[in-house]
């Protein structure tokens, strides 16, 4: 089928009340549990290249692996830089075959995320290339702040359409309380989600993809296997799947997850040694890392996304 690009993946998703997942790679047994799970459930998805992941594994070597999983499927894929933060990046993953990328100017002032997602809709367009700007900045556990701080946080609907219009993106990530990583709420504390704040962004911007980061669940299962097998994971908690269904009912099109991966992979792995502490062959060990992911995307796409069969 080829690399394509989010245009039509997100028309079909926002018509149809599903998501499509966005998955991080990093290296080949990533890319074939996601594309092997997508496949067999015969839905579109995204494939996301950060720029640790480009460092760690080498741009070509992620780019022919993604090539390679084109090959071997049948299903819509796009190739995504994920948090691109240079023009200059994004120029060199349009000019080397990414479908869709990333400008993620949500730490700049505003008038200069404007000037710098315009400047690279102007390139990526001219390439048959769509871009996810970004409005708003994703909380973090860490951070402790009050309730007033927390809201400066949060995407501001008033800003969205002067947003969209002016750059020209093609969808747009938001924060209404997601966060990177797999600490993303204390122990105790209730996971929420500014509902809210989508609708009106919705209601703002009728019709047009909404991206959400940060929406990793960190299954408790995969937590128990890492501790259980010689690990040291504190309280790990993610954002409740019943949210994330609800987000892709709605205007949400696009859903990153990146640490559910790391964590049904560690968990493989670590089971693996545990119970073969004389195993030396990576395949031993890799094979279950891969099983787990995919056993973790294909559950992802048939509750959480709803994109089965959407391919
Ligand atoms: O949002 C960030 C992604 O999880 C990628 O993480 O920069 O460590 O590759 P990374
Ligand atoms: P998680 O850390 O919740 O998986 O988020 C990943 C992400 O947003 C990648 O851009
Ligand atoms: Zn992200």
């Amino acid at each position: 089928m080829g690399l394509v690009s989010t245009k039509e993946m997100f028309k079909k998703a926002y018509e149809g009340g599903y998501a499509i997942g966005a998955f991080n790679v990093n290296n080949m047994e990533i890319i074939q549990a996601i594309v092997e799970a997508a496949n067999e459930l015969k839905s579109p998805v995204i494939l996301q290249v950060s720029s640790g992941a480009r460092k760690y594994a080498n741009p070509t070597y992620l780019t022919k692996l993604v090539e390679a999983a084109v090959l071997e499927s049948d299903i819509p894929i796009a190739l995504h830089l994920d948090h691109g933060d240079t023009f200059e990046l994004c120029k060199q993953c349009i000019d080397s075959g990414f479908t869709s990328v990333m400008i993620d100017g949500s730490h700049l002032a505003y008038e200069d995320n404007i000037a710098l997602t315009r400047k690279v809709v102007e390139y990526a367009h001219a390439h048959g290339v769509t871009v996810e700007g970004e409005l708003g900045q994703l909380a973090g556990v860490e951070d402790d702040i009050n309730v007033s701080d927390e809201d400066a946080h949060y995407t501001n609907p008033d800003q969205v359409e002067d947003f969209v219009k002016r750059t020209g993106v093609d969808s747009l990530a938001i924060a209404i309380g997601t966060s990177h990583g797999a600490f993303k709420f204390k122990p105790g504390q209730d996971p929420k989600l500014r509902f809210d704040i989508l609708e009106e962004i919705e209601r703002r911007l009728p019709e047009f993809p909404i991206v959400l980061h940060g929406a990793s669940s960190v299954s408790q299962e995969y937590v128990k296997i890492i501790n259980d097998n010689g690990g040291k994971l504190a309280d790990a908690i993610g954002i409740p799947e019943d949210m994330l269904r609800q987000a892709a009912k709605s205007a949400v099109c696009k859903i990153n997850i990146d640490s559910d991966l790391r964590l049904a992979m560690t968990a493989g792995i670590r089971e693996v040694f545990n119970a073969k502490p004389g195993l030396f062959d990576p395949r031993g060990y890799l094979t279950q890392g891969r099983k787990y992911i995919k056993e973790l995307v294909s559950h992802k796409i048939k509750t959480v996304l709803g994109s089965e069969g959407k391919a």
